[in-house]
């Protein structure tokens, strides 16, 4: 019987650095990385696709049921389809942003898409996967090994967000990502750790620091390969 894929578990608030960091750590792992919230995205670009309003629940459930969703696990090669279309870019569009919290507040949409990632996870082929979300450690694997929340002051989160969105005031980011926190608040509390959860906090670190410091937690957690 093969082994059970290993979990590192990863929560954070937007521009925390939990992608980019999340990514990079998977590579120097030689494991694999699923981005949850690129499913949340992905089912909002879906459902604007269809002219849906995300803020109603059931239109939302309605829309979920002929979605069709994939994404890859290569943290080389990233891409997320829905259907035959590639939304790999599509899915971080301001209109996206905007309409996710809506789509993931829905509590059947959440069950099924945390299926959908136990499901991806088991069948990865690799040693380990690094799942990164807002609600992993606690809810998705709340038993995984290594459990992380990778936090960042709010000023310094806005800042890197528009520093990646050079189309857009720096302004205008902060507002909508504030925003954004406050509605995903209201769903899952990402910005408090739950216990056992190791929190690192990248406001006075660079990327590659941050890198470091989760490998390390992860290292210590984990048996030496
Ligand atoms: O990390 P992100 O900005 O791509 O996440 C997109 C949205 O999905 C965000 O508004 C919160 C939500 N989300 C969630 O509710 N649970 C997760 N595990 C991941 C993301």
């Amino acid at each position: 019987e093969a082994a059970e894929t290993i979990i590192v578990a990863i929560d954070g608030p937007a521009g925390s650095g939990k992608s980019s960091v999340s990514k990079q750590a998977a590579r120097r792992l030689g494991y694999g990385y699923l981005d949850t919230g690129a499913a949340y995205r992905a089912l909002a670009w879906h459902a604007l696709q269809h002219g849906i309003d995300t803020s109603d629940a059931a239109s939302v459930l309605d829309v979920s049921g002929d979605f069709e969703y994939a994404i890859s696990l290569d943290p080389d090669e990233y891409w997320v389809r829905v259907g035959q279309t590639d939304v790999t870019d599509a899915i971080r569009d301001p209109q996206v942003s905007d309409a996710v919290s809506g789509v993931a507040r829905v509590p059947a949409v959440r069950e099924s898409v945390n299926a959908l990632f136990r499901a991806l996870v088991a069948q990865s082929g690799r040693p380990g996967v690094v799942v990164e979300g807002r609600d992993i450690t606690t809810v998705v694997a709340p038993d995984a090994p290594v459990r992380i929340l990778l936090t960042a002051a709010p000023e310094v989160r806005a800042a890197r967000r528009s520093a990646e969105l050079t189309t857009q005031d720096a302004a205008a980011v902060a507002a909508a990502l504030h925003q954004r926190d406050a509605s995903d608040s209201a769903v899952v509390d990402f910005l408090t750790a739950a216990p056992g959860v190791e929190v690192v906090d990248s406001t006075h670190l660079d990327f590659d620091q941050t890198v470091d410091a989760v490998l390390g937690v992860i290292e210590a957690a984990l048996p030496a390969p």
